[in-house]
């Protein structure tokens, strides 16, 4: 039953249907016995304005930002935590004494499932980034953040890879970064002393994409992870399990982002095993 002290949180996106995330922070509401209810709301980017208003009077803790206004949402907001100047991005606030506080738990979702997979931590390692949008903002700051030695970034459209090289510089002065396109042959020579690759585009998404690199850009050394969850083993995966590297997909990115969310509205720690069934996907 929804009662007066009901607390109330929910995702906004564009479109936001599809989001896991309803399921995911409800399963562990009631499994810890906390009155408060999730939502989903489509809000248009010309009305996050107005979208973000109401949530803020009708009493909302909070919110996760999804697609498209994980970056527009930034001048609506009160206050912004160090990583989010980093990233530039925002996937969750807080709403807190009438101050809406963003966050953002992409990355460290990101480095976390990667800890608990692999019991890896990017401290000190090479590391190599396909892509150079959002979701490869997210994972370069965070990082640089954790103490990674260098850090190569790959994209298709060299210049944004270049921009996203000097975000990184401007706020990590200390991090080594290099920028390859897709078909530089640079680029398999730094893959050979990486310890890490990881495909944050969206390439395997869809039916009929390809491997974004042949099979024989890896060695069995190297760890590697697909942001994608579904599909869970994408074409980038499965060659990468073919030459015997240790592989993850995004699903546990989507969880621990979530497990960090839930704990800042909720000051609780994140019933993870719940919420893992939760978006477990067949
Ligand atoms: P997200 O927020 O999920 O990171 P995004 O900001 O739209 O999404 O970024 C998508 C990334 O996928 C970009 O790096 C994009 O490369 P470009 O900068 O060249 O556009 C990459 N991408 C998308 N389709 C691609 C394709 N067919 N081949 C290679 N890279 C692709």
């Amino acid at each position: 039953m929804m009662i007066w002290k009901t607390r109330c949180v929910a995702v906004i996106g564009h479109p936001v249907f599809h989001s896991l995330s309803p399921r995911m922070h409800q399963s562990a509401f009631n499994r810890l016995k906390l009155d408060y209810l999730y939502l989903a709301f489509d809000i248009s980017p010309r009305n996050l304005k107005k979208g973000v208003e109401a949530l803020k009077q009708l009493g909302f803790r909070g919110f996760n930002v999804t697609v498209p206004h994980k970056e527009t949402i930034i001048p609506l907001l009160d206050q912004i935590s160090s990583e989010v100047k980093a990233i530039g991005a925002v996937n969750t606030v807080l709403i807190e004494d009438g101050k809406l506080k963003g966050f953002n738990t992409d990355g460290a979702g990101l480095t976390e499932s990667m800890r608990r997979g692999w019991g890896f931590s990017v401290r000190n390692r090479q590391v190599m980034i396909l892509g150079a949008g959002g979701a490869a903002k997210a994972a370069s700051a965070q990082f640089a953040l954790e103490g990674a030695k260098k850090i190569g970034i790959a994209n298709r459209t060299r210049s944004k890879g270049i921009a996203l090289k000097k975000r990184l510089k401007k706020y990590f002065p200390n991090v080594e970064a290099a920028v390859f396109g897709l078909d530089s042959p640079d680029l398999k020579n730094f893959l050979r002393q990486a310890d890490l690759l990881i495909n944050t585009t969206s390439v395997g998404l869809h039916p009929g994409d390809p491997s974004l690199l042949p099979t024989d850009y890896f060695h069995k050394d190297l760890k590697v992870c697909d942001l994608i969850y579904n599909p869970s083993m994408t074409p980038f995966l499965k060659a990468a399990h073919r030459r015997g590297c240790l592989t993850l997909n995004g699903r546990g990115m989507l969880l621990y982002q979530g497990a960090l969310a839930f704990q800042i509205w909720t000051g609780r720690r994140a019933p993870v095993e719940v919420m893992a069934r939760a978006i477990s996907l067949r």
